[in-house]
């Protein structure tokens, strides 16, 4: 797929040589800061904000498909959201991915 037959909602996240496996890092799209992660070689994209108080959670670790924060230890997972332990209790959102070529795309608009 080339960029020209994307719909203009998908935006430019990263590079998909700075997602290492594993890893979870901060970019921004659509001038919003998302976290990136890449696990098993799927990458996914949720809102860098905790729902619970102002952490970032691309600063957080990483375990398998769930984030941990770094300020309470509340714990999301990264393909749905979902919150999985106190003291966070909502969802994360999370953005669609697409890759095209060497590049990571998120539809922002399509948060779940
Ligand atoms: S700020 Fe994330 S768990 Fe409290």
């Amino acid at each position: 797929m080339s960029i020209e037959n994307l719909d203009s909602e998908w935006q430019r996240a990263a590079g998909i040589a700075d997602l290492a496996e594993g890893e979870v890092i901060a970019a921004s799209a659509g001038g919003q800061r998302i976290a990136l992660y890449k696990v098993e070689g799927e990458v996914y994209a949720t809102h860098d904000i905790c729902t619970h108080e102002h952490a970032h959670l691309s600063e957080g670790y990483l375990d398998g498909c769930e984030i941990e924060c770094p300020l309470h230890q509340g714990r999301f997972d990264i393909r749905t959201g979902k919150a999985m332990c106190r003291p966070v209790t909502q969802a994360l959102p999370v953005y669609p991915v697409k890759i095209v070529g060497k590049d990571v795309f998120v539809m922002l608009g399509q948060a779940q």
